[in-house]
Parts: structure tokens; C-alpha cells; sequence
């Protein structure tokens, strides 16, 4: 299946490092470096034409997200910085009222995103704000580069987080840190995050990309089948009381003993053998 096309959003299929392996991690990295990256209507479309692609293209075994790097700056002009994210696009909020508002902010990209049953990495370089930070809260794994920087800025513009922060960033950091950064608005380096569980790891900027691409080899190497499962069983935790969610476990955990990549990985386990997973 190719991949959409978009100038906003450009899709790379790096073909997993493990030769036996025969499959491809999808590099989405988000372009309008000189907006910092900030998601207008094009990215949010290009987004969600992406995680459709990157659900159904079964040869796609992990999904990474990720912003563009700054462009050489016009002669004179100051450089833009580093962005993954710097939010929703402000200048579109001008003339948007409570109805328009409703139908931008509801089945969204962000809703995309965290819908994908595949595994997912936000690969962080540079600021994270708003629906920047609501998109790495929309993955599963966050990796930040140093210089990262996060927040929820809403508050400065009379606005509250409207892609999922009030909820999904309060699972990740708890409900006193959540109400601390939406309510004052302030950013946090990419060494706090990790402290507060933002983020998985912060790493030097330099080492950004081989860090995640790493961690997204490691993971597209196991069971594409089985990561679905431990993804759709670990959120059954975010929606479920304790009792029901380990309830919910024990069915997904029995359910694995009739599939054919628990039959692969025993077998190869018993046999000294590498496994040859199914596609997904
Ligand atoms: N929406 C639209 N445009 C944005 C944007 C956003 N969220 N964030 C940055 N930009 C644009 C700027 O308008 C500027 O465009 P221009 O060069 O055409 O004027 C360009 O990106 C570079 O940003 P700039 O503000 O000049 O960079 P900076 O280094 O001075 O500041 C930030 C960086 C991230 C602190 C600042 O851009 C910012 O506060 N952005 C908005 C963050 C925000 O509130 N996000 C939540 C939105 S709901």
C-alpha cells in the first residue's frame, strides 16, 4: 500500500533493522517548520489519512510521529527554533466560534492517534505545547530530545487544552501536576518531564533519532498481534475500576493461548530458535 501524500506531513517507511523481519516502522514527521510545526486543518486531515494508512497497511508494524527540523533561515532573519509541536494553529481560533470549535476539536487526529491499535512513539524534538504535547500524550512512548519543552499554554490564549490534555495528560503526570500546568501555563524542560512522567526518557539532542528509531526496532521485532493485545489491555486500565481491569487481563491473557504467535513463541522458546512472528 503507498503511503498519502501530503506537503504537510511527510511518511517515511524505514524498513526494520532485523533482517528477518519483514516489515517497515512509519516515520510521520509533521512539516511547517516555520509555524513550528503548528497543527492546521492540511496537518490534522494529513494526520488521520496517516493513522488509517498505518492501521491497514499490515507490513507497518510501529508508528513514530515526529516534527521537522528548523529551515536555514532567509539572510538576516533569525532562525526558527525546534519544535515537535508548538500547538493547535493559533491563527485559525480567530473568527471560531463554539459550534465550528465542537466539530474541529471532536474526532480529531489527536483521537487518531490514540486510536491506532499498532504501537506509537513521539520522537521529541524542541517545544511541545498544546495540542503538541496532546499529541505526544496521544502515543504511546514519548522520547525527548534536551532542549524539549513542554506545556499547556491554552490559558494565555482564554482557552482550555482541547485535545485530550485535561484527560490524557492527568493519567501520564496525575491530577495535581495537570491542574499546575493548565492552570499556570507554564513550560517544563524535558529533564522535568521525564521526573513527572511526561515523557519516557530525555536523551542529548543529538542522539534523538537513533534513541527512538532504536526503541521502535525493538518493539516492531516482537509480535505485532501480541503488542496490539498488551496495548488494548493496559488502556482497559484507564477506563475500568482495579477488579475489572485484571478481569479484563485475564481474559486477554487466555485468549493469547489459541493464538498462533503464543504457539511461535513457545515452540521457539523450547527450541532455541528465533521466532517468525505473524504480520499483524
Ligand atoms: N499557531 C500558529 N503559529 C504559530 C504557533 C501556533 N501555535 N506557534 C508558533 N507559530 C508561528 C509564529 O507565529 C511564527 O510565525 P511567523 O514567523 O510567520 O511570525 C513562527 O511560528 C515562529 O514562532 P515565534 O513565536 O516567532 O518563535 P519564538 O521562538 O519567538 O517563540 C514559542 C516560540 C513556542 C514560545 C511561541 O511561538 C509560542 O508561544 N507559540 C504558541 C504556543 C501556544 O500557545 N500553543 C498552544 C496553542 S492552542
Amino acid at each position: 500500500m503507498d503511503a498519502p501524500k501530503s506537503d504537510v506531513l511527510s511518511i517515511e517507511k524505514v524498513a526494520v533493522s532485523d533482517e528477518e523481519i519483514n516489515g517497515f516502522i512509519a516515520l510521520a514527521t509533521i512539516n511547517r517548520p516555520n509555524k513550528l510545526n503548528a497543527l492546521n486543518s492540511e496537518v490534522m486531515e494529513a494526520l488521520k489519512n496517516f493513522c488509517k494508512w498505518a492501521e491497514a497497511d499490515t507490513s507497518i508494524r510501529c508508528v513514530v510521529i515526529t516534527g521537522a527540523k528548523p529551515l536555514q533561515p532567509a539572510e538576516g532573519k533569525r532562525p526558527k527554533p525546534n519544535a515537535f509541536v508548538a500547538g493547535a494553529d493559533i491563527s485559525e481560533f480567530v473568527d471560531m466560534d463554539s459550534r465550528a470549535a465542537k466539530i474541529k476539536f471532536t474526532d480529531n487526529a489527536v483521537e487518531a492517534i490514540w486510536n491506532l491499535t499498532k504501537p506509537s512513539i513521539a520522537m521529541i524534538d524542541g517545544f511541545a505545547l498544546g495540542g503538541g504535547c496532546e499529541v505526544a500524550c496521544s502515543c504511546d512512548i514519548r522520547i525527548a530530545s534536551k532542549r524539549s519543552k513542554f506545556g499547556t499554554p491554552e490559558i494565555n490564549l482564554g482557552l482550555i487544552p482541547g485535545y485530550g490534555a485535561t484527560q490524557r495528560l492527568s493519567k501520564l503526570i496525575g491530577y495535581g501536576k495537570t491542574l499546575e500546568l493548565i492552570m499556570t501555563g507554564e513550560m517544563v524542560s524535558a529533564e522535568e518531564a521525564e521526573k513527572i512522567g511526561l515523557i519516557n526518557q530525555v536523551c542529548a539532542n543529538e542522539e534523538l533519532y537513533d534513541i527512538t528509531m532504536n526503541m521502535a526496532n525493538v518493539i516492531a521485532s516482537k509480535s505485532v498481534f501480541i503488542a496490539k493485545a498488551a496495548k488494548r489491555t493496559i488502556r482497559a486500565s484507564l477506563n475500568n475500576s482495579l477488579d475489572e481491569g485484571v478481569a479484563i487481563e485475564a481474559d486477554e491473557f487466555a485468549k493469547l493461548f489459541d493464538s498462533d504467535d503464543k504457539v511461535e513463541g513457545v515452540k521457539s522458546f523450547m527450541a532455541r530458535t528465533k521466532p517468525n512472528w505473524r504480520d499483524s
